[in-house]
């Protein structure tokens, strides 16, 4: 099981969890997907992926920062310029810790960084991922592309953004929130 930050207890979290993907589960990510959907893609994907579990839990929550971010326009959502990553890193660090926490933190620049270095990657986005883009910043410079590169987890961080760009599938469910915390 991974490990929490007290004064945080599992058992409290997993409730939270659950109620947060009740409460607002269905609210669109974009694109005929549901941010449960889009969780729940993601989660699947690092598990094929053989992650291990600080990353499979980093890949299903690394969009909550949406779900607590209630003022958000929901049609707004998957890569919006209010900075969901800082709000949902912010709350994971807390509660789970640095390790859990930096790859969400880092999944928009991620996709700043593959559109500097790979040829082809920002034409594989989708629409609302593509148009957020240059309210994110664009693709990196050199120089940035290098010192994102040089951090710890940078790879971490790419994987995740590969298995949320890959995490679109209309109407899928490969895993319930349920499983999901039973499994991590
Ligand atoms: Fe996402």
């Amino acid at each position: 099981m991974i490990a929490t930050i007290p004064p945080y207890r599992w058992d409290d979290l997993r409730g939270e969890i659950a109620t947060l993907y009740e409460t607002h589960g269905q609210d669109h990510y974009g694109e005929g997907v549901s941010q449960l959907e889009h969780a729940s893609q993601a989660a699947q994907l690092a598990i094929d992926a053989s992650a291990g579990p600080t990353l499979i839990a980093a890949a299903f929550l690394h969009d909550i920062g949406h779900l607590l971010d209630k003022g958000a326009d929901p049609s707004s959502a998957g890569d919006s310029d209010r900075y969901h990553e800082r709000i949902g890193a912010g709350w994971i660090a807390k509660r789970f810790g640095d390790a859990m926490a930096a790859p969400i933190a880092a999944h928009v620049e991620a996709k700043r960084y593959l559109c500097a270095i790979e040829r082809g990657y920002e034409a594989t986005l989708s629409d609302a991922s593509r148009n957020s883009l240059a309210l994110q910043g664009g693709p990196m410079n050199e120089a940035e592309a290098q010192s994102f590169a040089d951090q710890p987890g940078a790879a971490d961080a790419v994987m995740l953004r590969r298995w949320d760009d890959a995490a679109k599938v209309p109407g899928a469910l490969p895993i319930t929130v349920e499983q999901l915390l039973e499994l991590i």
